[in-house]
């Protein structure tokens, strides 16, 4: 098992027990956009046809970046893990993808998500689905046993991105692909990074893209492709911003854009070479 630095610990700590208060109305102010009113958070980023039928809950707490199964080679019986896996909503996607034969393990480190993802799996039927507890950055899962690993918003909460997808990698069979949905920031101003508010809402603990792929290179992946970005309108953070810096917002937004703040949200692939 990997060491952890205190820092590290304390971020994690404090990304739980948001993610915790949020499915119990205790906290509020993050990837969602009936609290910050920014387009492409939550299920503002899935179709109607990806929302069918599924649990009103799953959906309502759904604080992903994208839709990383949007147009993916999902074929039945194949097994998908998706890291960090929330309320439920992509496990549910990739349920009814890989079909009654296949298997979707959804990892998170916080009970009460696995709580709530649970309980939506229940709700929408679905038997080929199981939760586990556990860190992204240690995962409690055998090696070489997913074709497909996908995240939605999850691993730039990460205080260790290498080590993340060191493990994605492990797990992933040869050949095996991931499909991830994340934040990436360029120049992002010094006060948002020092806050652990603002890392706990996907802002802080994000990296530039450049090294988001170094990450994911370093860990052995190949063909790696960005297939979609979007740069978010800067001025729809200011209520999340004036939540953690409270009449600040505006000070500290004005001169981060004429720093060239850019925060994005991208969807890439890549594949984990046949042995
Ligand atoms: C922004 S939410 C996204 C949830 C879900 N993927 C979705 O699209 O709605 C982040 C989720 O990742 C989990 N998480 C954050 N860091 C994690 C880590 N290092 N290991 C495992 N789970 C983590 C949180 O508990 C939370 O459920």
């Amino acid at each position: 098992m990997k060491k952890e630095h205190d820092n590290d610990r304390a971020i994690k700590q404090a990304v739980k027990d948001h993610y915790a208060g949020l499915v119990s109305g205790k906290s509020c102010g993050c990837c969602s956009p009936t609290v910050t009113g920014i387009v492409g958070f939550g299920q503002s980023n899935y179709t109607s046809n990806f929302l069918e039928d599924v649990p009103g809950e799953a959906a309502a707490y759904s604080f992903g970046c994208g839709n990383p199964l949007a147009f993916a080679g999902v074929k039945e019986g194949q097994t998908v893990v998706d890291i960090g896996s929330g309320a439920g909503l992509d496990v549910i996607i990739a349920s009814r993808a890989v079909g009654p034969e296949g298997t979707v393990i959804g990892l998170d480190m916080t009970p009460e998500m696995i709580k709530q993802g649970q309980e939506n799996v229940g709700k929408a039927g679905l038997f080929n689905v199981l939760f586990v507890l556990g860190e992204a950055e240690n995962i409690p899962i055998d090696d070489g046993i997913a074709d497909w690993v996908v995240s939605n918003c999850v691993i730039n909460l990460s205080p260790d991105k290498e080590q993340v997808f060191r493990e994605i990698s492990r797990i992933l069979k040869p050949g095996g692909q991931i499909l991830i949905s994340d934040m990436v920031v360029d120049n992002l101003p010094d006060q948002l990074l020092e806050s652990l508010s603002a890392w706990t809402g996907c802002i802080a603990g994000a990296i530039p893209e450049k090294d988001y792929l170094a990450a994911v290179a370093a860990a052995g992946l190949e063909q790696i492709s960005v297939i979609d970005r979007m740069d978010y309108d800067l001025s729809g953070f200011k209520p999340l911003l004036e939540e953690y810096f409270p009449g600040r917002s505006e000070s500290l937004l004005a001169p981060a854009k004429e720093q060239g703040l850019r925060v994005s949200s991208i969807r890439l692939s890549a594949v984990k070479p046949n042995e």
